[in-house]
């Protein structure tokens, strides 16, 4: 679900005018309704009632400090796979003891700053990693609490750039390794076995890639359980969202195949019954599910092309701001801020200022007829939209809005030409 409507032929976050908020702010502009996102979360947390659990928000989907002082005011945990997201969750108010801490390549200053934080747990993804660890964890004269990564090797059916419960990918430790990993890490004087964790990739549509990881790794974790009384059994994130909605209807390509994404129901129902029985704290760690659908990226139409037999319109936002269709050929709906009056339609490549053939957010598609000037919502750009942004081609920074309600504020400013070059020095030889 998610709450951009028309109303009165405007788009709407909640209760505000998406036009009045770019007129504010300018464009290229993302937008996030708290509304959705605080939905998103009761209704994962109310599913989850009947099991002892905590959401643990994966910081990497969208990690504006004003989001995650709304998962942390609601009380949820946090998924961090850096310092700086740590130091992020930390800025917003949010708890170290509610932080898991992933990631392959975690370097000593970054364990040092989590064991030196007190997160609930460091989630190891190698042997190597577990020693030095292990090792920084002695300096300091503590034990740091772990859960190893396991790698369940199921196929998620996603896009393989987002794939990682395979054993093909360089993620967690192969499930039939993981036991000896374990009793060595029991040996270790200054390691604290905590728990367990897994996941198998993102944008997943169907349950039984889930269920099959935790029928795969249930054994091993009530083995866990009575040999070092671990704590929780972390099943990932990687719930997909819908794409495409009723706004519009845009042609085809892979990410439109996951149009009948997985309701949250359908996901804890394939999953609740085995995790019971495991009588366990389960963490889980849905990012794109929490934040996806409840954010958008505004731009404004800037020129108007034919080219032979193509017909362009080219935006002021670019793959530098949402590089998603560039980098995994996803699928993004974009739709007219003012809505269409006529139900004339065109198809048409919508493309960015960048100079790369890779930066468009739709190819041929099939858009109501669109005049320069015209703003348009591109959709849910909510997770793993503005992370990814970059400065290529020296393109600062896109500002980021909040809608609560019928208020709206800005949550990060535009980045300026000031800072395009703040922090070059020298050279000074
Ligand atoms: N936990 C771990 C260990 C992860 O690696 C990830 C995502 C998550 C949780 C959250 O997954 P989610 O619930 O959001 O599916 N940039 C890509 C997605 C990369 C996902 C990386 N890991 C995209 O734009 O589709």
């Amino acid at each position: 679900m998610h709450s951009f409507h028309y109303r009165d032929s405007k788009l709407h976050c909640e209760d505000v005018d998406l036009g009045r908020v770019a007129q504010e702010f300018g464009t290229p502009l993302y937008i996030y309704s708290a509304g959705t996102i605080l939905d998103h979360y009761r209704r994962l947390d109310s599913a989850l009632a009947s099991l002892d659990h905590l959401i643990c928000y994966a910081v990497k989907a969208n990690s504006n400090r004003a989001i995650l002082k709304l998962f942390a005011d609601a009380g949820a945990g946090f998924d961090i796979v850096s310092a700086g997201e740590l130091f992020r969750v930390r800025a917003a108010g949010g708890l170290p003891d509610r932080c898991t801490f992933a990631g392959v390549g975690k370097s000593r200053e970054e364990i040092e700053y989590a064991l030196d934080q007190g997160v609930y747990s460091l989630n190891v993804e190698s042997e190597a990693e577990l020693d030095y660890i292990n090792q920084i964890a002695g300096a300091k004269n503590l034990r740091a609490p772990i859960a190893l990564r396991l790698n369940p090797d199921v196929d998620p059916h996603t896009h393989e750039y987002i794939s990682t419960g395979s054993h093909e990918n360089k993620f967690g430790i192969a499930l039939e390794h993981a036991a000896a990993v374990y009793e060595r890490a029991a040996t270790m004087s200054n390691i604290r076995i905590v728990g367990v964790q897994m996941h198998i990739g993102s944008q997943i549509t169907e349950t039984e890639p889930f269920a099959e990881a935790i029928r795969k790794v249930s054994p091993l974790v009530s083995e866990l359980k009575a040999k070092y009384g671990i704590e929780f059994f972390s099943i990932g994130g990687g719930l997909g969202i819908v794409y495409e909605s009723s706004l519009a209807s845009g042609s085809g390509d892979w990410w439109q195949a996951s149009k009948t994404a997985l309701s949250i129901q359908q996901y804890i129902n394939a999953i609740l019954p085995e995790l019971r029985e495991l009588k366990l704290k389960i963490l889980l760690e849905p990012g794109r599910l929490l934040a996806g659908n409840a954010g958008v990226l505004l731009t404004r139409v800037r020129y108007l092309k034919q080219s032979g037999q193509k017909k362009f319109a080219i935006v002021d936002a670019g793959m530098n701001d949402l590089i998603r269709p560039a980098l995994y050929h996803s699928y993004h709906e974009i739709v007219p801020v003012d809505e269409p009056r006529s139900s004339a339609r065109e198809k048409i490549d919508v493309v960015g200022p960048v100079c790369e053939s890779a930066d468009f957010f739709a190819l041929d598609r099939e858009m109501p007829e669109l005049q320069e000037g015209d703003l348009l919502a591109i959709m849910s750009a909510g997770a793993y939209g503005f992370v990814m942004a970059s400065n290529y081609n020296s393109r600062p920074l896109p500002a980021e809005a909040f809608v609560h309600g019928n208020k709206f504020a800005l949550i990060r400013q535009r980045q300026t030409f000031e800072d395009l070059i703040r922090g070059e020095v020298g050279p000074t030889f």
